[in-house]
């Protein structure tokens, strides 16, 4: 199954249906932002540690990695960064350009699948800002070598992604405030569930196919493509799983 084309196809109908993802940052934000007063998110709530940032971002390169939707890319913008939004989904870069154009922000965005920057050259980058996505693809550790290769030394990566955990229930008695352990991980929606189920329980529910990758994956990927992990932090997931534990994580890696 073409799980890109469908993500892009179900990202499409997110912005149509402005979804909390697909809403673009407002006016006052920006100007707030202008002013340096700002905050952005990689996981559902707590906003990223501002000692995790350089101490200035102005002229600093800055790819917001898989982050369309006219959020975090804006507001980078408006503190005087060069931004770049790179996405797979036209729609969602065309959030951030309808920002970018009500605001009067400079902002590029290149459409394109996260495990490819191909496009961009060796370190061209001094940040990246890369928040819950990677869930949308079935290889994490391309995308950590890739954010590697296009960062300049001494760069820094900055990703928010699930806690695997999330992925060992099954989803029907999850949607239900349940929690029942059923699947193995690394967790895909195009094995670990019947096709009905994928059809009824993801697609009809406007989701895209999401992956569960391991934490080793998640954690170690980043280390074996040569960052170094120097901040990590917890959020709420979104799930049931919530009242137990956080389900997501966000972690800073620096290319040495
Ligand atoms: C939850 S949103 C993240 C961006 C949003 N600004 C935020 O803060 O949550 C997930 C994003 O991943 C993008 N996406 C999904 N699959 C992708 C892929 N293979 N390559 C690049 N972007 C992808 C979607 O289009 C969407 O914009």
């Amino acid at each position: 199954m073409d799980f890109l084309h469908i993500n892009q196809k179900v990202w499409d109908q997110k912005v149509e249906d402005n979804y909390i993802w697909s809403q673009a940052v407002s006016s006052e934000e920006v100007e707030k932002a202008r002013k340096g007063e700002w905050q952005i998110l990689l996981t559902p709530q707590k906003p990223v540690p501002m000692d995790w940032f350089p101490e200035t971002l102005i002229g600093k390169k800055v790819l917001c990695l898989a982050s369309g939707g006219g959020q975090q890319g804006p507001l980078m913008a408006a503190t005087g960064a060069d931004v770049t939004v790179y996405d797979y989904c036209e729609s969602q870069l065309g959030q951030d350009l309808y920002v970018a154009e009500r605001d009067g922000l400079k902002i590029k965005t290149v459409q394109g699948d996260m495990r490819d920057l191909a496009v961009f050259e060796e370190e061209s980058f001094d940040l990246i800002i890369h928040p819950w996505s990677n869930g949308y693809v079935d290889s994490v550790l391309s995308v950590w070598k890739e954010a590697y290769r296009v960062l300049k030394k001494g760069g820094v990566l900055l990703s928010g992604f699930s806690n695997p955990v999330e992925y060992l229930f099954d989803l029907r008695s999850m949607m239900e405030g349940k929690l029942v352990v059923r699947h193995k991980l690394p967790y895909s929606d195009l094995t670990s569930i019947s096709k009905e189920e994928l059809q009824e329980l993801v697609l009809d529910e406007g989701e895209g196919i999401c992956f569960g990758h391991t934490l080793e994956d998640q954690i170690q990927g980043q280390i074996a493509a040569g960052f170094v992990i120097a901040g990590f932090y917890e959020d709420m997931g979104g799930t049931a799983l919530d009242e137990y534990m956080n389900g997501s994580i966000a972690t800073k890696a620096i290319k040495l």
